[in-house]
């Protein structure tokens, strides 16, 4: 077969086969096809999509390119969360270990920044020493003793997706319903779960932009895990605001830890409980969602979710001093204040300008090659419907360049924007899909 061909059929719109579907997972896993090619593909298919039988056959291949994780030694349910990427979406790093005190074993394989999204990698990196390079044996060995692990893909675990999703990153081809869910539906499904609960976002910070859309791409990936015999729940969930007041990498650490305190901000907390309640119905730890809110309340409330967090962050090779020192995570060297310039009320925010924007400070990567500056990041005080004054400080910037300062504020404000009228803020869960 011949990549160029494969790539012009699907430039024109035509139906990839299996057999080319593969060709092109084995030249990716075997590096075989150079990355202009396998970019030209992904821009193909970006534009032109893919049928439910090129996706489920990509998903697939994708799974197969590497080892599939055996957790049947395991005893109980092993049930994932996974999302389709948002902006101040810190929700894994808490959920993880709340889940897992509960009694559901949480394997959990995760990405790193994608365009304009954080990742939960590149996030847990900011705890000095902690590792999520683990190796296949020592993840399952780390579920065996304390039941939850994360950790980014190996080279033997789904190469496909490791090259792709690097790829995609940085080519503008993220946002494609196809290439999401065979990234997704590839990756949890090797990890040897029996559950899934996914978070499909839609808005202006998500990568899908209408509830209708994420409702297609929640559909997509119900249906793939159930053709493979796993029991899949999909929240819609807005992403129309950051979630949370703290964006970026180190910041989002600090408010993971506040809510495992049992503080943080609402929107966070409420979908963390939300989340990880699907998550103990599936784990057949609790049968309805007054259950098993019960039963994470009070993981929270006797510390035993922090305490999991901290053993986890132990077992990765992490500093668990940060726990109750925040200051021993990256910080900037500045904090610019952003001021509203009128009364109001907070009407729309730009969520994907303000991933960009942390992507432009240094808190994701511009190219392949990039490191991140796990310091910088945004606090963000004032969400949709919340009154504001002249001169109320709307956000801060956590920095270490502060040359462009006056670009970086007239950029910001850009994103913010204030109407007199009151505005009524959008439902942070909007279905729920099973
Ligand atoms: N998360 C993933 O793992 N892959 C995507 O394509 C988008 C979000």
């Amino acid at each position: 077969m011949i990549m160029t061909d494969i790539i012009r059929k699907k430039r024109n719109g035509e139906t990839l086969s299996k057999e080319e579907i593969e060709f092109v997972i084995d030249g990716i896993t075997n590096s075989s096809i150079p990355d202009y090619q396998i970019t030209a593909l992904l821009m193909a298919i970006y534009f032109k999509g893919m049928d439910d039988d090129e996706t489920s056959v990509l998903t697939s291949g994708m799974m197969h390119s590497g080892d599939i994780v055996n957790l049947s030694n395991i005893v109980g349910f092993k049930v994932d969360k996974h999302s389709t990427g948002g902006v101040g979406d810190k929700i894994s790093i808490p959920l993880a270990p709340l889940v897992a005190s509960a009694g559901v074993t949480v394997p959990m394989v995760s990405g790193r920044g994608l365009g304009h999204t954080g990742g939960t990698l590149d996030k847990l990196e900011s705890i000095p020493g902690m590792r999520t390079d683990l190796q296949i044996d020592e993840f399952i060995n780390q579920l065996k003793r304390i039941g939850v692990a994360i950790m980014g893909q190996t080279k033997e675990m789904n190469p496909a997706d490791k090259k792709l999703y690097a790829l995609r990153d940085v080519t503008a081809t993220v946002e494609s319903i196809p290439l999401i869910t065979a990234s997704i539906m590839s990756k949890k499904l090797a990890e040897g779960i029996d559950g899934l609960v996914l978070d499909v976002k839609y808005g202006n910070g998500a990568f899908i932009k209408t509830p209708d859309d994420a409702k297609i791409l929640a559909e997509k990936m119900v249906n793939i895990g159930k053709s493979m015999n796993k029991n899949v729940t999909a929240f819609l969930t807005d992403m129309n605001q950051p979630l949370g007041e703290k964006l970026g990498n180190a910041l989002e650490i600090e408010e993971s830890i506040d809510i495992l305190k049992g503080k943080g901000p609402e929107d966070v907390k409420e979908l963390v409980l939300q989340l990880a309640s699907e998550m103990l119905i599936l784990g057949k730890v609790a049968s309805t969602n007054d259950e098993a809110l019960k039963i994470l309340k009070n993981k929270l409330n006797s510390g035993e979710a922090l305490k999991k967090f901290e053993t986890m962050i132990e077992a990765q090779g992490g500093n668990t001093k940060i726990i109750e020192n925040y200051d021993l995570l990256p910080h900037t060297a500045y904090i610019l204040q952003i001021h509203a310039e009128q009364n109001g009320y907070i009407s729309e925010i730009d969520t994907f300008g303000i991933g960009n924007f942390i992507v432009h400070i240094g808190g994701g990567r511009k190219t392949i090659n990039d490191k991140i500056d796990h310091s910088v990041g945004v606090q963000l005080f004032k969400k949709i419907g919340m009154k504001v004054e002249r001169d109320d400080i709307i956000a801060n910037i956590h920095i270490n360049k502060i040359e462009n300062g006056e670009d970086l504020e007239k950029m910001f404000r850009s994103f913010i924007k204030i109407s007199k009228n009151p505005v009524t803020p959008p439902p942070l869960i909007k279905e729920i899909l099973k």
